[in-house]
């Protein structure tokens, strides 16, 4: 299988991912779910499943046996699996899908297109596995403006370590964060009958540290950012972070914002 760069910053602490993007997961999966629509009896993929929200969410509805996944990191397909004894779960990357031509009736994939090493072919994949007339789906974050966790983030470091942090602001990295982006990557693979739009999410934290704690453990671009700084530098980015989401003293909650494309094989 193709080693794939995007996935180096989810292999380790699948427990910090829960906290960290897995809690936004049912709520960004029943909306995703909601805005392109899942047939009854279809049998259905969800590519780059991480610890599997998705996968769960379209499991509910289809149950288990229709529902197959993967995901390149093998911790995640683990705990996928765990969740899922009788999904097929495997570990695989997008770009090299290890199904026949038309097998499903659907594709997802949540959160993950941006982490594609090669997105078109990642998503031409999504699109030979997905009989003609199928649904092919996914969602991104909108990193620039509605993703306020995420923004906060990188607005609070260009504030502490201007230099440092510049190069890795997701909302100038992260490609296919924008609308126009996903649905241009759908129409360039060929998909037909595009259509796209905003999901909202709201998630609740128990307090701060609740929402900073899987930053210095190095989860995700934002996290593995944070890791690289000394523990001196983390308490100030932290203080920082605080203040931007208005020092919350206990429970709180934040909104997200991702933006979604749907087209047919
Ligand atoms: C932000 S997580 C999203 C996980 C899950 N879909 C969710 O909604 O919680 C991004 C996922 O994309 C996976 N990933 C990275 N590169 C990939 C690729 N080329 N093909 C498939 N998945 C990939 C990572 O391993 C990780 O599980």
């Amino acid at each position: 299988m193709t080693e794939v760069e995007g996935a180096a910053t989810f292999r380790a602490a699948t427990d910090m991912y829960g906290r960290f993007i897995g809690r936004y997961a049912p709520g960004l999966s029943a909306a995703l779910i909601d805005a392109v629509g899942v047939e009854p009896d279809s049998r259905v993929l969800d590519v780059g499943c991480g610890p599997g929200g998705l996968a769960t969410a379209l499991a509910e509805i289809l149950g288990q046996e229709n529902v197959a996944a993967v995901d390149p990191s093998p911790p995640f397909v683990s705990v996928c699996r765990a969740r899922l004894p009788t999904a097929d779960v495997r570990v695989a990357a997008a770009e090299e899908l290890p199904f026949p031509d038309g097998f499903f009736d659907g594709g997802f994939a949540q959160l993950v297109v941006n982490f594609m090493t090669d997105a078109e072919r990642g998503v031409g994949e999504m699109k030979r596995v997905v009989k003609p007339g199928g649904t092919v789906a996914a969602c991104t974050w909108d990193y620039r403006d509605g993703m306020t966790m995420i923004r906060a983030y990188w607005d609070a470091a260009h504030e502490v370590v201007p230099d440092e942090s510049a190069q890795f602001d997701e909302g100038k990295t992260m490609r296919y964060a924008m609308l126009e982006e996903l649905t241009g990557l759908w129409r360039t693979v060929g998909l037909q009958d595009v259509a796209g739009g905003e999901l909202s999410v709201t998630v609740g934290y128990d307090d701060f540290e609740d929402l900073w704690a899987p930053f210095p453990t190095g989860i995700g671009p934002a996290g593995a950012f944070c890791a690289s700084l000394d523990p001196e530098q983390q308490q100030i980015l932290r203080a920082a972070l605080s203040r931007r989401l208005g020092d919350p003293e206990g429970p709180f909650e934040l909104s997200a914002r991702a933006w979604y494309a749907v087209g047919r094989a």
